[in-house]
């Protein structure tokens, strides 16, 4: 089932305001995710995870870039987000209940960062747009 109107919404209108700073919220709750949740470091044993690293940056990006995807296909997640299920699921063996860690990281980032507009209403249509992302992120598991 796709995300409700309102939630829709909410997020694309988050989305804007956020404008081209995603990857400056996405690397902060990776490092958040890694410090509050350090069995997540686990599986970047191989990247530099330093704060402030270059390679947790660069990764950062690159899950911001894929939660920009996702917002831009709210109507069809499961599919946009397919081939990255594949890759989470099947090379990289991460599993799947950190994803919804990650998820509740950038919640709290973007709220640290945006408290006046992180009304409980936009909390819960962040919320139902993360567990769709996290979701759609598992679907490969089955
Ligand atoms: C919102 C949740 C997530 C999204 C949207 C996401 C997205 C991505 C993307 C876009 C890539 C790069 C793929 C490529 O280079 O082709 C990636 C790689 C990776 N992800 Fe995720 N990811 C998420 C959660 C997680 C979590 C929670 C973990 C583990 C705790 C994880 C572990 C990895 C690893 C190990 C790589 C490979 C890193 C490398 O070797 O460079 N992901 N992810």
């Amino acid at each position: 089932m796709a995300l409700a109107a309102a939630d829709q919404a909410a997020v694309r209108a988050l989305w804007r305001k956020l404008n081209n700073n995603v990857g400056v919220y996405t690397t902060e709750a990776l490092e958040r995710t890694f410090l509050a949740f350090p069995s997540t470091k686990t599986y970047f044993a191989h990247l530099d995870l330093r704060p402030g690293s270059a390679q947790v940056k660069a990764h950062g990006q690159k899950v911001a870039d894929a939660l920009s995807l996702a917002v831009a296909h709210l109507d069809d997640l499961p599919r946009a987000l397919a081939p990255l299920s594949d890759l989470h699921a099947h090379q990289l063996r991460v599993n799947p209940a950190n994803f919804e860690l990650l998820g509740h990281c950038l919640l709290v980032t973007l709220a640290r960062h945006y408290p006046g507009d992180f009304s409980p209403a936009l909390q819960a249509s962040l919320d139902r747009f993360l567990r769709h992302v996290t979701s759609a992120l598992a679907s490969s598991y089955r």
